[in-house]
């Protein structure tokens, strides 16, 4: 007998840090021309693709990404660009610590290519897996990662 098991519609709570509400203007040289309007629409049709659902936020403010983290209760997975606070931000870690949501990290650009200040990220050990490099893709990957991931755990 053949059984059909019912598609899973997974919610995924999609974090952009501080600055990238300036993407399409912003050193498009580092961080490409995409505007973040056109990275949320990305997102939509390929959550659709992959049957799920994406919530995305951007905030200059700290305090506003953990909130939105510690409220994270409806959503399965985050993905995660929390720009500068990448480099900087132990409550941020200690946010996605706490929830234990499984977490995807991307970045635009190649940190480990940058600064020295950018080869550190508090979110890479509480992350399943980080995507860097690959500009306005690294999201697209990033979300079919943390998608593979929940349906197959
Ligand atoms: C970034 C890399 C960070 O170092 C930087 O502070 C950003 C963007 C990226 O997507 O490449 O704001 O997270």
């Amino acid at each position: 007998m053949q059984t059909i098991e019912s598609l899973k519609l997974f919610s995924i709570l999609v974090l952009h840090g501080p600055n990238l509400n300036l993407l399409g203007r912003r050193e498009p040289g580092i961080y490409g021309s995409v505007t973040l309007e056109e990275i949320d629409r990305l997102l939509v049709t390929e959550a659709s693709m992959l049957q799920a659902k994406v919530y995305c936020m951007q905030s200059n403010h700290e305090g506003v990404l953990i909130d939105a983290i510690h409220n994270a209760d409806e959503h399965q997975g985050i993905l995660i660009n929390a720009g500068a606070y990448t480099h900087t931000s132990v409550a941020i870690r200690d946010a996605i610590s706490a929830v234990k949501k499984p977490t995807v990290e991307v970045h635009l650009s190649n940190i480990y290519q940058r600064e020295t200040f950018r080869h550190h990220s508090y979110i890479a050990p509480v992350a399943i897996g980080q995507i860097s490099g690959f500009g306005a893709e690294s999201y697209r990957l990033g979300l079919q990662a943390l998608i593979h991931y929940l349906s197959t755990k």
